[in-house]
């Protein structure tokens, strides 16, 4: 364990509540704000300790302005038990929340923007695809994919920015893996394309007027063609090789073309880096953070990396031997939470809490609330690798960690990135000494389009270990 603070801030200038009336019938509480801005500056700071700042003030539902609107915040640990009850289920939906983003890649509808039994066969498609399972016998490819970016990209003496170069570290792998093609030279379109549409449709923290950019534009036609480019060149397995995540797709999109018809297959083959690419990166970007500021947590990574590596060929229960690695990842994503909330609409007027919201409502759900309460996790300010060990088990407790989500769309990739980001900090640590920009160096961060380290963070490569 160690007993070092992390810099994920308590909240600490509470702004108090007005009491105004909400939806239907009950009093939800008002999170006071700005004149004109509402909670967006201290939202865009550090969304996780506003929404845990907010619950410990207003309780489990509070609704908070924005410019130009409004939105409802459901919050606390009964939340996640019920996103995935059968009265949340039928409740909470996404309604036409990514119609926008949908179309802006010419489909009429994809996994994470569908709803009910539609939206379950749509995943069944994928679940092989994006499974653990799916990367069965092929962890020494994600390695050499790793070391041909860490000799690419990491030389010794060089600095390297971060995030955008996790980026690629990422595109590589997915692409390879999923869809047996690393498109790196569509990575800055990958790059506008993505974060454009994120910031404009989801977030809405950019104008529409974006999206009639030539640069986004340009982008969007870019990410179409690899697209078009990944149909046009797949071939099917060779006997006794397993099906990738293109595999499966195609082969639904001959069996069933209802289900995924043509002009959709575009969405689902771009799915692993829409969904894959700043979810990796920042969490991998916030982990090389976490493990550098911490010597004790980087010695015992470094030492399993070390005996892992030390084999000729990695098995694949190999993660069981990397708990001390998995202990920084799962503590990353609680301290780091790329998905601090859930978008979501009410499909129908529905009771939370105590508090009626009504149907029509954007209602944001605040899964990563309980990784800061020190009911669930004691002092959760403080990095500790072993809260998820055998003895602990503190992210077990109902409602208490929730890093992929909750409900019908809980992360489809999540067994693969759990490999993806342990394997690739084990064998950044393994080969690399890195080094932070000064020993007391505090992480600046992002929040959009998604919670991460800020573009200007970078490490220096002090040397290769091997
Ligand atoms: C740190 C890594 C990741 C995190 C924290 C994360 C988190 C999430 C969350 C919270 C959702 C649900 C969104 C919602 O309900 O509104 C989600 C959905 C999804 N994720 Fe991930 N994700 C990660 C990595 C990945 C990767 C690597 C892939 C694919 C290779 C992936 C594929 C998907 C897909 C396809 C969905 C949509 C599922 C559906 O709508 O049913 N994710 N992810």
């Amino acid at each position: 364990m160690s007993a070092v603070a992390t810099e994920p801030t308590e909240p600490t200038e509470p702004t108090g509540s007005t009491g105004s009336t909400g939806s239907t019938g009950s009093t939800i509480p008002q999170v006071r704000g700005l004149p004109v801005l509402g909670s967006l500056p201290e939202l865009a700071r550090d969304p996780a300790a506003f929404f845990v700042r907010c619950y410990r003030e207003h309780g489990p539902v509070f609704r908070i302005r924005l410019p130009g609107r409004s939105l409802v915040v459901l919050a606390g640990p009964e939340l996640a038990r019920y996103m995935g009850s059968r009265e949340g289920q039928a409740s909470l939906g996404m309604g036409t929340l990514y119609d926008g983003l949908t179309e802006e890649l010419g489909a009429t509808r994809s996994v994470i923007a569908m709803d009910g039994p539609e939206h379950k066969r749509l995943r069944e498609v994928m679940r092989r695809g994006y499974s653990r399972e799916g990367l069965k016998g092929r962890l020494d490819d994600l390695v050499a994919i790793t070391d041909r970016r860490l000799d690419a990209e990491w030389r010794p003496g060089t600095t390297v920015p971060v995030v955008d170069t996790m980026q690629l570290l990422v595109i590589d792998q997915l692409g390879t893996l999923l869809t047996g093609h690393a498109p790196l030279d569509y990575i800055d379109d990958i790059r506008t394309a993505v974060s454009t549409m994120l910031k404009v449709h989801l977030a809405k923290v950019r104008p529409t007027v974006m999206l009639r950019l030539p640069g986004y534009r340009r982008a969007r036609a870019q990410l179409r063609a690899l697209g078009d480019g990944l149909l046009r060149d797949h071939r099917a397995p060779a006997d006794g090789v397993a099906p990738r995540l293109i595999d499966d797709l195609v082969a639904a999109h001959r069996s069933d073309p209802e289900l995924l018809p043509r002009r959709d297959m575009l969405t689902a083959l771009t799915g692993p880096y829409v969904a894959g690419l700043d979810t990796v990166s920042n969490t991998l970007g916030s982990l090389l953070y976490l493990v550098l500021k911490h010597p004790d947590v980087l010695a015992r990574v470094r030492a399993e990396a070390d005996a892992v590596f030390a084999a000729d060929h990695l098995d694949d229960d190999v993660l069981d031997r990397l708990p001390s690695v998995q202990g920084a990842v799962n503590e990353t994503l609680r301290l780091y939470p790329i998905a601090v909330s859930q978008p979501r609409v009410a499909l129908r007027d529905l009771e939370y809490a105590g508090h009626r919201i009504r149907q029509g409502e954007q209602v944001h759900c605040a899964v990563a609330v309980p990784h800061f309460l020190a009911e669930f996790f004691p002092e959760p300010m403080t990095v500790d690798i072993d809260r998820f060990g055998d003895e602990r088990r503190e992210h077990a407790r109902p409602g208490a960690y929730s890093p992929f989500g909750r409900g019908p769309h809980t992360c489809l990739g999540k067994g693969i990135a759990d490999v993806q980001m342990t394997l690739t900090a084990a064998r950044i640590f393994h080969r690399l000494d890195l080094e932070l920009p000064s020993p007391d160096y505090v992480l600046r961060r992002k929040a959009a389009p998604a919670p991460g380290p800020a573009a200007s963070f970078a490490v220096r490569v002090a040397g290769r270990r091997v």
